[in-house]
């Protein structure tokens, strides 16, 4: 698809802007900074569940070579109350009494000169506890839960009577594993405190929340904060909290008063950043026998940590997926002796979507009609809550192309009917509607005297390609080059956006920057408004464009100028101004329910007939992104999607010892996720038109490529085998 815009930059396959930095080892992550100076910080975590530490001795830790302090429960100045976030309530941080809520809590930390000395010291603390029994299991009557955790639960028309007269009723149970998180950049944390002013180079995705929230903790005022990360090696989610490891640097550098570095080692990753939650689901369908839906039911459980909050909103894609009359939904979260979850990749999302898209796939075999055609039946052409129009919706095409380029029509619909030699060949494929969030943003945006522009917002790029298409956008609504086009992120002193999460930010920078630009132009024409040797004098923003370094009339090329000579003529150095935008739709009038983006994938899977092992042999997602920003990143965040969708199908699963909570699997040794031999040719098609509910008419999609993957691999699996698996991963020998 091409862009709308008129100068070709938006949309184009460029190649990230940072590429060479980051390849040439230029580009500095949390990890790579250094202070003069500078000490360094090892944890020490809880080796029990639950519990209380009875002792904590340091004096051996204390005499290990270049040790400066061991920070305990017993030694550290209390900590003010974080505020609560749009998360919930604040992260509970440690060392503030000497309760142990999980195995793995961190119950001290070692500062020294060197990392090897922490580290080494670290092993040298010893702690006595008091065990009590850890309360475990999802399934775990003694556990505390809440109904309705996220105020999301939904209703509608009446289920109880649609299941109790259809003629057919479908009602099964899913479970999926935890995971974890795994980004290649290890989490970092840099503190450095300058007397009451307090620099954090900080693994995040979400600047401004860390900074709120280590102000808050630390009782300064927030502009005392900086929080810089212009690099992140990864996060998916995992960044978008300030979990307490960070806390603990902060306030080791100011009881040292020297600036402190704390990296996590790979393990300490599994119990510090947070984890997808194990999820159980129930889902009832009601339908007739032609395949119409009269009533879709879903229930799911996750768990948080013993005294915290955690958001993975199961149910919350499948009040909009299809058009049926009776819903209902129910989300529950469960208190455990677990390290607090997170968000991973489309939490919440990929693990409903593969309870209810596997359902749907169940329903189609049982009824003996096409799972793409049973999906087609019951198309959502309006927002089934509302009836009002969608503000875009290309799921439909998404089928269409999908199912062309698949070559889905070939398949034979009777489970074990295609074979390769020893291997079973199964189509599955999976339906994908996900709700981005764009929120308030604003950017600033300025053009010098070299022509050349700059664009500014606390933004991070975990990788994915901010800075490429920060870059994009403004050099297409400027008419620059875009090495015209310098970008500054990741830096909470910059004008706010939102986190980089929820596949939100490019849609909410899209409309800041397109507002910014416009404002930019006004700018300009304010300058001429009089210049009697302007051809744009007294021109409006509405008659002008701009193209080639210039301001022009619309339809008129010919009569406008550059913006370095409006500048010099007028002894200007630059020009500068704040765009914002904050999405309403209501505001600008719309009838219209701000739509998702959407996807079909399309996976084939092979099983060998006597050792049950799995391969994905090829898999296709055709994707409603609305106005692509850059064909090259968007296709590769759709492939990386794809891939963590296939190991969360397969491979991934953080294991909790059900007797300790410990997690047995908790290195790179032991916790399996997808290597290239697991991953085939992954084909991405994007379609759809720019989304009416944003200026650009970008959508996200950040997450979308993860979402149906399981459920489609999970149906591919039952079409080969005719086994259904209702719980991820698929391993060996659950296909036994
Ligand atoms: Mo994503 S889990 O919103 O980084």
């Amino acid at each position: 698809m091409t862009s709308s815009l008129g100068n070709k930059i938006l949309g184009e396959p460029i190649d990230r802007i940072d590429g060479r930095l980051k390849v040439t080892g230029g580009a500095t992550y949390p990890s790579d900074v250094a202070y003069p100076n500078m000490a360094y910080a090892a944890l020490v975590g809880s080796t029990i569940g639950a519990g209380t530490i009875r002792a904590i001795d340091s004096t051996d830790a204390l005499t290990a070579p270049g040790v400066l302090t061991v920070l305990t429960h017993e030694n550290v100045p209390p900590l003010a109350e974080a505020p609560p976030s749009a998360f919930g309530p604040a992260p509970r941080f440690p060392l503030q009494d000497n309760r142990i809520l999980h195995h793995g809590q961190q119950v001290a930390v070692v500062v020294a000169e060197t990392p090897e000395q922490a580290r080494a010291a670290a092993r040298r603390v010893r702690v006595a506890y008091e065990e009590t029994t850890p309360v475990l299991g999802l399934e775990n009557p003694d556990a505390p839960f809440i109904a309705n955790p996220y105020q999301m639960d939904d209703e509608r028309g009446d289920v109880s009577s649609a299941l109790a007269t259809a003629e057919v009723v479908y009602d099964e149970k899913f479970h999926t594993s935890p995971e974890t998180n795994n980004p290649i950049g290890l989490f970092a944390t840099v503190a450095r405190w300058e007397g009451e002013r307090l620099v954090v180079h900080e693994s995040t995705q979400w600047p401004t929340l860390a900074r709120q929230i280590i102000a808050g903790v630390f009782s300064v005022p927030e502009q005392a904060v900086r929080v810089l990360v212009t690099y992140l090696g990864g996060a998916f989610g995992a960044g978008l909290r300030t979990w307490p490891h960070t806390i603990l640097t902060v306030l080791a550098a100011r009881l040292l008063d020297r600036p402190v570095r704390l990296v996590l080692t790979r393990p300490q990753m599994f119990t510090a950043i947070g984890h997808r939650p194990e999820s159980v689901h129930r889902i009832r369908l009601a339908a007739t026998r032609d395949g119409q839906l009269v009533a879709i039911d879903h229930e799911g459980t996750s768990p948080a940590g013993a005294e915290e909050f955690n958001v993975d909103p199961l149910t919350m894609g499948t009040p909009d997926a299809y058009a049926c009359p009776n819903l209902s939904t129910h989300d529950r979260l469960v208190r455990l002796n677990i390290p607090n979850p997170g968000f991973m990749r489309a939490p919440g999302h990929v693990e409903g979507n593969f309870a209810l898209e596997s359902a749907l796939d169940e329903l189609a075999f049982r009824l003996g009609i096409d799972p793409l055609e049973l999906r087609l039946r019951n198309f959502a052409a309006v927002h089934p809550g509302t009836g009002r129009p969608w503000s875009s919706n290309a799921l439909r095409e998404c089928y269409r192309v999908g199912a062309e380029r698949f070559g889905w029509y070939a398949r034979e619909p009777g489970p074990r009917s295609m074979r390769d030699g020893d291997w079973l060949v199964g189509f599955g494929m999976a339906a994908v509607g996900y709700s981005w969030g764009a929120a308030p943003c604003q950017v600033e945006i300025s053009i010098g005297q070299d022509g050349a522009a700059r664009v500014s917002s606390t933004a991070t790029d975990l990788g994915t390609g901010t800075y490429t298409i920060k870059a994009q956008l403004t050099a297409e609504l400027l008419g620059l080059d875009i090495e015209q086009v310098r970008v500054e992120l990741g830096d909470s002193d910059l004008p706010p956006t939102p986190q980089s999460g929820g596949s939100g930010l490019a849609a909410s920078l899209a409309g800041a920057i397109e507002d910014g630009a416009r404002t930019l132009i006004g700018a300009f024409l304010d300058v001429l408004s009089t210049d009697e040797e302007s051809p744009l004098r007294g021109r409006k923003a509405g008659d002008v464009t701009a193209s080639g370094g210039r301001i022009h009339l619309r339809h008129d090329p010919s009569a406008g100028e550059s913006y370095v000579d409006v500048l010099r003529r007028h002894g200007l150095d630059e020009l500068t101004v704040t765009g914002s935008k904050t999405p309403d739709p209501r505001a600008d009038g719309l009838d219209m329910t701000p739509s998702g983006a959407y996807a079909a994938q399309f996976v084939e899977v092979r099983v060998h007939h006597d050792l049950g092992l799995l391969r994905v042999h090829r898999a296709l997602s055709v994707v409603d992104a609305g106005q692509v920003l850059n064909e090259k990143t968007a296709r590769s965040q759709v492939m990386g999607a794809m891939v963590m969708g296939i190991g969360m199908a397969q491979l991934e699963e953080t294991v909790f010892d059900q007797a300790t909570g410990r997690i047995t699997n908790g290195t790179f040794a032991d916790y399996l996720i997808p290597v290239s031999a697991d991953i085939p040719d992954l084909d991405v098609i994007f379609v759809g038109e720019p989304d009416r509910f944003n200026a650009v008419g970008v959508k996200g999609i950040g997450e979308v490529g993860t979402v149906g993957m399981p459920a489609a691999i999970a149906n591919a699996v039952q079409h080969a085998t005719g086994r259904r698996i209702r719980s991820l991963p698929i391993t060996l020998e659950k296909l036994l």
